[in-house]
């Protein structure tokens, strides 16, 4: 069988849950739909978890804490290592997989999602032979041996979105196995298959049972209680700031670690010394990559008086030639959005906007048309200019494929407009002077400024954000502290 044979196989018939190992089926006996966002028709049906399931999960992932937190770094590290490896060999079933589950093009996800988390498992598996304490001499000069050892925090709950499905599970359990803790995986529940795909793929690498779980299941009744679980130590969420919200709530009982990748509502500035081919081209990508689905998306574009017209003008023919369809298809360029909940939110954004004042310089609420996929959750790109501050669409998070388009007139104007925004993800400058770029670097209110390019990401470089749009940076060496906490130990020498 090729590995696209198999993927039929795999979705041949409904999905348990996996717990220590082993599928199962909720303990309700619960099953939801998953759907093709590019036709609203059924592609499989997975389980449905609730709060028992949890526990079931959450204790797997107990057991199975002593024996992974205790196995010898090197042994994690090649287990990480051939877990990224097999990713690479399977990423056109990945690819397939994403598409068809979240909508997304193809040649995205096998350009973007799949080796990026492949990428990741390969990342952090160099650094599990690399966790290592410090000596430190008391500063008083008593005559104490004081070293600290870094040690994992135990069972980690991570709850993840539905924008970039296997690249979040990579997100959250790449440093979190590499620092040796153990997970409870809960995929979103427009997006379940790759995370239950590459379950699979874990224990086929040879991860013992237990140190990876999957719950599937809907954000109160198998997330919530997941959040609140007692015998988990640490949460890693990403999703909207308002389920932050409830999720840092939750976790209040015993006091849960937690990293928060939350929401944003990111600027793009475009100068009117920028290379406005690259600017156009960055600031198209930055806002409608993953059919404008991205946390860091680049949305509120502040331009330059002089060259608003022109750059306008140019930023409505780049979007015109987005080719909409569905994610499988050759040639799309942008697929339909995650579920018809989205698609109805956008939509209801623009309609806002246009109701405040704002004007289409392109798209709009009109459903997409002439695409031949009449039931699929497509909205098409769109570009709304006469947008004020105080607007909704302004001021909300579109998570769709929204440009706001304004102007600026001075270098400060443009900063405040920035900063003018309860989030602080990312943001994006464009300009040829140097110093303005560095200045602004240090004057931009966000955890990701972007000069002269838009939406790089490393897997060693840290990301996350500021204020509202959560704390506990992701990638890089960053990342794996969060998975860490210091024990110190005193020795008496005297
Ligand atoms: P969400 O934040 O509610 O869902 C994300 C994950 O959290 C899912 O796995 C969900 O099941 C889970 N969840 C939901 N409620 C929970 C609870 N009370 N306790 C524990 N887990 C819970 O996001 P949703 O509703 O899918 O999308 C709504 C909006 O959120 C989007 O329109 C977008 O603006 C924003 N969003 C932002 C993301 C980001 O990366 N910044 C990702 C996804 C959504
Ligand atoms: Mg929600």
């Amino acid at each position: 069988m090729t590995s696209l044979e198999k993927l039929d196989d795999f979705l041949g018939r409904p999905l348990g849950l996996v717990i220590d190992g082993a599928e199962a089926p909720a303990a309700l006996g619960g099953e939801f739909d998953v759907l093709d966002p590019a036709t609203g028709t059924v592609i499989t049906r997975v389980a449905d978890g609730t709060e028992a399931d949890v526990d079931r999960a959450v204790a797997a992932a107990r057991a199975a804490f002593d024996g992974w937190s205790s196995l010898a770094p090197a042994a994690r590290a090649d287990l990480l290592w051939r877990l990224g490896a097999r990713l690479e060999e399977l990423a056109a079933e990945f690819a397939r997989l994403e598409a068809i589950d979240n909508g997304k093009p193809v040649a995205e996800a096998l350009a973007v999602d799949i080796p990026l988390c492949a990428g990741l498992m390969k990342y952090y598996a160099g650094w599990a032979t690399k966790i290592e304490g410090e000596t430190i001499p008391t500063a008083g000069g008593a005559p104490f041996h004081v070293y600290t050892r870094r040690e994992p925090v135990g069972v980690v709950a991570a709850i993840i979105p539905w924008n970039f499905p296997l690249l979040m599970c990579g997100y959250k359990l790449g440093p979190a196995l590499a620092a040796g803790n153990t997970v409870v995986l809960k995929p979103a529940e427009q997006t379940p298959l790759s995370a239950l795909r590459l379950a699979q793929v874990i224990a086929e690498v040879g991860f013992p049972p237990g140190v990876v779980n999957v719950v599937t299941g809907f954000g109160p009744s198998a997330g919530a209680p997941l959040a609140a679980h007692p015998d988990v130590d640490k949460v890693t969420f990403t999703g909207e700031t308002g389920t932050g919200r409830k999720i840092m709530t939750a976790a209040a009982g015993n006091m849960k670690r937690l990293s928060l990748e939350l929401g944003g509502k990111s600027p793009s500035l475009v100068f009117a010394d920028a290379d406005l081919d690259a600017a156009v081209e960055g600031t198209f990508g930055a806002v409608f990559f993953n059919q404008g689905q991205c946390c860091i998306a680049g949305a509120r574009v502040y331009v330059e008086d002089s060259v608003y017209d022109e750059f306008l003008d140019r930023l409505v023919e780049r979007a015109s030639r987005v080719r909409l369809g569905s994610g499988q298809a050759a040639g799309t360029t942008m697929g339909p959005l995650v579920s018809a909940e989205q698609r109805d939110r956008v939509l209801a954004l623009i309609g806002s906007g246009l109701a405040e004042g704002a004007r289409a310089a392109l798209g709009g609420i009109e459903p997409a048309a002439g695409i031949g996929l009449d039931d699929g959750y497509f909205v098409r790109p769109t570009i709304l200019t006469e947008v004020t501050a105080d607007m909704r669409v302004m001021r909300e998070e579109i998570f769709g494929p929204v440009a706001l388009v304004s102007r600026f007139h001075s270098e400060d104007e443009a900063i405040r407009a920035a900063n003018d925004t309860a989030y602080g993800l990312a943001s994006g400058v464009w300009t040829r002077d140097i110093k303005r770029g560095h200045r602004l670097a240090a004057r931009l209110r966000a955890g990701v400024v972007w000069l002269n390019t838009y939406g790089w990401f490393d897997v060693a470089v840290p990301y996350g954000g500021f204020a509202l749009s959560g704390f506990g940076k992701e990638l890089g060496r960053e990342a794996l502290d969060a998975y860490l906490q210091t024990k110190t130990v005193w020795v008496d020498l005297s």
